[in-house]
């Protein structure tokens, strides 16, 4: 049995806009395993990079906890690398390659500097990059090749997690089979420890052990890839599954489910997703559902979860 790496608990996090509160995280907790590589599903505006950004410590949580490695998240710190949604526009442009992905190292100052330039070499060899693009700024490289040196500068200061935010989104489908597969690669070669955020169920079948599903700011589902997937207990993970049943990473899937997405600053009371289900029941509407385990790692905060 591996050891827990990560815990978050019941954390929260609303951001305020003039009067208005949106809910974007909302009570979510949830446990990651070393060596485990967790998918964080859901709809735009689920809350999925907000919680991304608390487990990196670069948001706090309002309430709860996060715990990595037997410690509170206060802020960020090397161990924790979160590759941004978008991360090629972040790269600064006036930087070689190669100074973007020694950064990290740099500020940790444990390597002499020729130390440093193999430990990049290595590390651009290992997302699949030439040694030619060292010399390269982000501007003369292809989006595939800026989200590997993305990926490089996170991998470089060897994290013991790695979060990366909607990391094919902005590649092409050839490039972003490319890197799914180096990262599935890594997780088996590297024992790189991740959470992927996508709104893709095609690439967390393809990538992942485990799968979260959000919806407004709270989880419906978790458990194995292979268990929830195959037997859905939740009726929105049903329902992800049957509008996306392909399970080919090329198809590019996007999550899409008739109704519109909740307002995560005015929820629905009870099940936050009843406006949208068909199998509702008055329960619904009233009382919020507590999460229910289902046997096999499967829970789902559903009234009527069931295999
Ligand atoms: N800085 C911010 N200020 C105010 N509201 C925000 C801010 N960032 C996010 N939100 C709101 O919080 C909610 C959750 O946003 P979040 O970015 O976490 O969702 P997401 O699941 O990552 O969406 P996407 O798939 O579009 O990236 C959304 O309603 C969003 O509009
Ligand atoms: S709790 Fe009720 S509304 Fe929510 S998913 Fe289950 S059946 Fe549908
Ligand atoms: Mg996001």
């Amino acid at each position: 049995m591996e050891s827990t790496l990560l815990e978050v608990k019941n954390v929260y996090y609303h951001y305020t806009m003039g009067k208005t509160t949106v809910r974007a995280v909302d009570g979510v907790s949830l446990t990651l395993r070393q060596g485990d590589a967790l998918g964080i599903v859901g709809e735009s505006g689920s809350g999925k990079s907000t919680l991304g950004k608390m487990i990196a410590g670069l948001l706090l949580p309002q309430r709860g906890k996060i715990i990595f490695a037997g410690r509170q998240v206060t802020g960020v710190q090397r161990e924790i690398q979160y590759v941004f949604q978008n991360s090629t526009a972040a790269l600064n442009p006036r930087l070689r390659v190669e100074t973007l992905v020694e950064e990290g190292l740099a500020v940790e100052n444990k390597l002499s500097r020729s130390e440093r330039k193999k430990k990049v070499s290595a590390t651009l060899a290992a997302v699949g990059l030439p040694p030619e693009v060292l010399d390269l700024y982000p501007g003369q490289l292809s989006g595939g090749q800026r989200q590997r040196v993305a990926l490089a500068r996170a991998l470089a200061v060897e994290p013991k997690l790695l979060l990366l935010d909607e990391p094919v989104s902005s590649l092409d489908v050839t490039a972003g089979a490319r890197l799914l597969a180096l990262l599935a690669q890594m997780r088996k070669t590297h024992r790189v420890t991740f959470l992927l955020i996508s709104h893709d169920l095609a690439i967390v079948r393809q990538v992942c052990t485990h799968v979260a599903v959000m919806y407004a700011g709270k989880i419906m589902e978790t458990g194995p890839v292979t268990e929830v997937f195959s037997r859905p207990g939740h009726y929105y993970t049903r329902l992800l599954l049957a509008a996306h049943p392909a399970p080919d990473p090329a198809k590019r899937l996007q999550v899409e489910i008739v109704g519109e997405a909740c307002d995560p600053s005015h929820p629905p009371t009870g099940c936050r997703f009843h406006p949208r289900c068909r199998r509702a029941e008055a329960i619904c509407r009233r009382r919020p559902p507590a999460g229910q385990k289902l046997g096999g790692g499967q829970r789902a905060a559903c009234h009527f979860a069931a295999k």
